[in-house]
């Protein structure tokens, strides 16, 4: 079967075999001894090739809120689109969740690589994460603390890797609810409702963020790339316009897209993929292409932000060829 309707960069790939999941319970009936990918939306995965394995969906759904004198509780299926989980609690009154708005994919996603936009990261809210230990063969449910969160990075892309299957997330927000307008656009906000705020989150992202559904994507390609503060001055004196933001451990965080596009690649074509001209971090895929344009526009990418800025970029996206993930380096010499 075909999984270029399954992953939202939409490259022309297949699979052996696709396995809809959408009770729990279907997970402990699967053979773990084949070669397997879990996906959701496949928002933020790129099958590069056929998939010689089967490609276990996520699409379980249900959502339930609870409440305590100070915080409301809520527990969300891994199917559930998240933001259709953002939409839904606000609706209700919930306001917490907003900044995170049309971010792709699902919720059970969310804790692998820790979503976040404008400010706020799922950390800030979760509690616990319910799953499948395909080791133990048990259900298993981990604190917040045990998924081990940072930025874009969890205990699922390294311990619990191909290991652990979420299948549902529980999450807690603050009653006493306060605006986080400190990152970019929202800067301009004067006390904001949360509904003001996700208006204009949504607004900036649809300026910025094509929809898949009209130029197929996988939203940011590349992670923004820590460095030494010594590294920042260096470039900063040589770019005076370099964009980074103070991080811990007296690292600098540097905005990918602005080293893409200052590498002078924003528009940038191999075959039908695209440096996406609004947005230098995120990649386009305008159709007729293959796993193999990809892999040149990704090597392309990284020689040259490595070349000018001395910054190895690695891709965000999880990349899928025919035996499994693969990571794609810039290259040591
Ligand atoms: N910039 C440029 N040129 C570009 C792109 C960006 O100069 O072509 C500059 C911008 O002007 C801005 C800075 O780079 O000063 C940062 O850009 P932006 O605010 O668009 O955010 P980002 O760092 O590129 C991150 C997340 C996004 C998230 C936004 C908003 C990552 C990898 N990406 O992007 O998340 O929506 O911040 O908070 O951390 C995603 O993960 O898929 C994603 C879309």
């Amino acid at each position: 079967p075909s999984l270029q309707s399954l992953h939202t960069f939409s490259l022309p790939s297949n699979a052996e075999k696709i396995i809809k999941v959408t009770d729990p319970n279907q997970l402990t009936d699967i053979d773990y001894s084949i070669p397997f990918v879990v996906i959701g939306e496949g928002s933020n995965t790129l099958f590069l090739d056929d998939f010689v394995g089967q490609v276990i969906q996520i699409a379980n759904i249900g959502i339930g809120i609870s409440e305590d004198e100070h915080m409301y509780h809520i527990k969300a299926a891994a199917g559930e689109n998240w933001h259709q989980l953002v939409c839904y609690t606000l609706n209700k009154g919930i306001a917490g969740f907003e900044n995170l708005a049309l971010i792709p994919g699902l919720c059970g996603a969310a804790p692998v690589q820790n979503i976040g936009a404008y400010g706020v990261e799922l950390s800030d809210f979760l509690v616990s994460v319910e799953g499948f230990d395909i080791i133990t063969g048990q259900f298993n449910t981990l604190t917040a603390e045990q998924c081990q969160l940072s930025y874009r990075d969890s205990i699922f892309k390294h311990a619990l890797k191909q290991r652990f299957i979420i299948t549902a997330i529980h999450l807690a927000v603050r009653k006493n609810w306060q605006p986080n307008c400190h990152y970019g656009p929202l800067q301009h906000l004067q006390e904001p409702t949360a509904q003001q705020i996700y208006d204009l989150v949504v607004q900036t992202r649809q300026t910025k963020l094509p929809d898949p559904k009209q130029v197929a994507n996988a939203g940011s390609f590349f992670k923004n790339p820590f460095i030494t503060a010594e590294h920042f001055v260096r470039l900063k004196t040589q770019f005076p316009d370099l964009v980074a933001f103070p991080a811990v451990d007296k690292q600098v965080k540097v905005a990918a897209g602005w080293l893409i596009d200052r590498a002078g690649l924003k528009g940038e074509k191999i075959a039908g993929i695209e440096v996406n001209p609004q947005q230098a971090l995120v990649l386009l895929n305008h159709g007729g292409s293959g796993g193999q344009d990809v892999l040149k526009m990704i090597e392309r990418i990284q020689h040259e932000v490595h070349t000018l800025f001395d910054i190895k970029l690695q891709h965000e996206v999880r990349l899928i060829g025919s035996q499994g993930e693969i990571i794609i380096e810039v290259n040591h010499e």
